[in-house]
């Protein structure tokens, strides 16, 4: 348990912020001191998120913003920047996907989802680097990734591919950025009880009972669970950790389970 308050005075970015894991990372940060803003392409998903936050004393800025497009994302920063003077932790958490067969898979939804989790992360990751580079404070990243970025993930290509990306990016950027004391880091959860997961891979009771037994620890993960770890990352208790992939799965990849 990180101590209370760990985060006082420190501004983070959560990208996906308005739902799921994202939502979760965002509401442990501001419980732990940090003041937060939201990225969402849908206002209707960070506007009442952040109201949510702010009815918990949490200091919190929704600001709609489409990671696909460069501009946005350079407008996001401005915004953070003005409004809270500062950047000490982005959490990359946007993403979209879908189960498809490979062969299937258009063009467009390729370049989809490519375009919201590899060059959104990269277009989200730029902007906070180049501030925590010039304010000389640095900063910390976590990324959020899936097991299918290094085993391979049938029906889930494209995703599998910008995972991938992503994890690069992440081992890449541990190594280049480390001097200027940034740290970036991945956390890879596992089937994780949130509604979207829910509606996507568990529709039923009988997918539920199928992939609970893909799960050594035999249940889903939590969403405080995979926020504790990303809290944890991006905490002084892992000053020492950069360029790491962290698995929060209950032992499901090392046991070969996957969407397929
Ligand atoms: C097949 C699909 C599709 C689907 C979109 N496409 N959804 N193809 N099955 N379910 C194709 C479209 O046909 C189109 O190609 C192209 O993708 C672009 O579609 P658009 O409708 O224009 O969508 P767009 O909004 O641009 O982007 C699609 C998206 C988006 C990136 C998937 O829906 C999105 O951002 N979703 C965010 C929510 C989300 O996906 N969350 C999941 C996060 S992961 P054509 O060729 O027809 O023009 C998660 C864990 C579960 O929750 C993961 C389960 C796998």
């Amino acid at each position: 348990m990180l101590p209370e308050k760990s985060f006082a005075g420190q501004v983070a970015v959560v990208t996906g912020g308005g739902t799921g894991l994202g939502y979760g990372i965002a509401e442990k940060l501001g419980r732990l001191g940090a003041r937060v803003a939201l990225v969402s392409r849908n206002p209707e998903h960070v506007n009442p998120a952040a109201d949510k936050l702010q009815a918990l004393g949490i200091e919190a800025l929704p600001v709609p913003t489409d990671i696909r497009q460069p501009d946005q994302v350079e407008a996001m920063g401005a915004k953070v920047l003005e409004h809270f003077g500062r950047m000490d932790m982005l959490v990359n958490s946007a993403a979209g996907n879908f189960i498809v067969d490979s062969e299937k898979l258009s063009v467009n939804g390729f370049n989809a989802v490519v375009a919201s989790v590899l060059h959104g992360t990269f277009y989200c990751t730029r902007i906070a680097g180049l501030h925590f580079i010039e304010s000389g404070h640095g900063g910390r990243i976590v990324n959020i990734v899936a097991s299918y970025a290094w085993t391979g993930g049938p029906k889930t290509l494209h995703s599998a591919v910008a995972k991938a990306g992503v994890v690069a990016m992440t081992r890449t950027l541990g190594m280049e950025w480390a001097p200027y004391g940034i740290r970036v880091n991945c956390i890879s959860p596992g089937p994780t009880d949130t509604d979207g997961a829910r509606q996507a891979l568990w529709p039923d009771e009988e997918s539920s009972a199928r992939l609970r037994a893909q799960i050594p620890v035999g249940r889903f993960g939590t969403v405080d669970e995979v926020s504790d770890a990303a809290c944890y990352l991006l905490s002084p208790y892992a000053d020492f950790i950069t360029g790491e992939v962290l698995v929060i799965d209950g032992g499901q990849w090392l046991g070969g389970g996957s969407l397929r």
